[in-house]
């Protein structure tokens, strides 16, 4: 059912200066930090060869970041996230496996314009899992 590691979230409480660490200090190739006001963040994309890594920073008063930021204050991995090929099949199939989905279970279109979920971080090992329909 996985797929490919789509990318994994990191968030930041310094979007410049975390950026600034993958161009300048890994080499990386950085996107421009991209508003998303629905999903309550700015994001910059880091792209790598074989996945992306997200730098995620509060944006607005409700970010669903803020509370992982005071408890993180110098920044963490917030969510890795898998490729899956059809995310109602997927849903459907973590749930039968006990698998807690979070809010009300239907995919939200996600930051890469695809429907996402979320799944509970006690159900997996403390991480909290994104999967995206490829
Ligand atoms: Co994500």
């Amino acid at each position: 059912m996985i797929g490919r590691l789509n990318h994994v979230a990191i968030a930041v409480p310094d979007l410049a200066a975390a950026t600034a660490n993958y161009r300048d200090g890994l080499g990386a190739k950085v996107s421009a930090p991209q508003d998303l006001p629905e999903h309550g963040v700015t994001v910059v994309f880091v792209e790598l060869p074989n996945t992306k890594i997200e730098l995620l920073h509060p944006l607005g008063a409700n970010s669903p970041i803020a509370a992982f930021l005071e408890k993180n204050p110098a920044g963490g991995m917030h969510h890795v996230c898998f490729d899956v090929d059809d995310i109602i099949k997927a849903r459907d199939h973590l749930k039968a496996a006990g698998k807690r989905v979070l809010g009300d279970g239907e995919p939200k279109i996600g930051a890469h314009n695809k429907p996402v979920l979320f799944l509970h971080p006690k159900d997996f090992s403390g991480t909290l899992v994104e999967i995206e329909q490829a």
